[in-house]
């Protein structure tokens, strides 16, 4: 189980995580909704150690809290950030290769090799030997998130996977999140396509400045006219 409790976060004097809790299972996908600014990316970044703050934050039972990125990452938990994690310098192939992790703890696994994300995702496989600078923004996400699975995490951390993707891309990229979820992964969703997400998410957290301002069904959050829609207008 993912858990946060009572986190504060802050960049500096400014605090922009105020006493969020948040819960999620294995074999649970789950999202996080909000504005521009309401604190999604600083809610991943938390679980990654990447932002101060303060309050819980644990993994199958292990504290988070002081730990590295790459001592998080080695626990289990995969991390896509908002800004596409791939080696411009390097090849596709190269990039996957780097995402693997030898060690891995977690029960939890999808199967998932180089081949099968080539063979999932052929627009990655014809470009195998291309640096990964040089793919188009959505091409370069889906690498970062195809490098991601490269690590067999257990909880995976997607700061909007689906950002910049066509749509029948979009649609092949949630079907693989369903996948990670029915293999047993945790999976922390923060994404923007409302409607994909309510396809994906049955449960959600709408953040408002920060705040959890709503936790129960995404089409309850969704609903015309429900109480989340001031704090999910773009
Ligand atoms: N590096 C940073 N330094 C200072 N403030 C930041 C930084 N990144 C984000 N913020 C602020 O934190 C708040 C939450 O931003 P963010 O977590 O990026 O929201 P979201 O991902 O929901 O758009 C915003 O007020 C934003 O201006
Ligand atoms: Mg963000």
């Amino acid at each position: 189980m993912l858990s946060i409790d009572c986190l504060d976060g802050y960049y500096g004097r400014s605090q922009v995580l105020y006493q969020v809790a948040l819960h999620v299972a294995p074999g649970e996908l789950v999202a996080v909704l909000g504005r521009n600014g309401s604190g999604r990316s600083s809610l991943a970044r938390a679980v990654m150690g990447l932002l101060v703050c303060r309050g819980q934050i644990s993994w199958a039972g292990t504290s988070l809290r002081g730990l590295s990125t790459h001592a998080i990452s080695r626990l289990g938990v995969g991390y896509v950030p908002e800004s596409r994690d791939v080696f411009a310098s390097l090849s596709v192939a190269q990039n996957l290769d780097l995402g693997k992790k030898a060690g891995l703890r977690g029960a939890a696994q999808l199967p998932w090799s180089m081949s099968m994300a080539f063979e999932r995702f052929p627009e990655l496989a014809r470009r195998a030997d291309t640096l990964a600078g040089v793919l188009s923004g959505g091409e370069q996400q889906l690498l970062s998130l195809c490098r991601c699975l490269m690590g067999a995490p257990a909880c995976l951390v997607l700061d909007e996977p689906l950002e910049g993707l066509a749509p029948d891309l979009a649609q092949r990229v949630a079907d693989l999140l369903l996948l990670c979820r029915d293999q047993g992964l945790a999976v922390l969703l923060i994404e923007q396509k409302l409607d994909l997400t309510a396809e994906l998410a049955s449960r959600c957290y709408v953040l408002g400045r920060g705040e959890v301002v709503f936790e129960g069904p995404t089409t309850e959050a969704l609903r015309a006219g429900s109480r989340c829609a001031p704090w999910l207008a773009a």
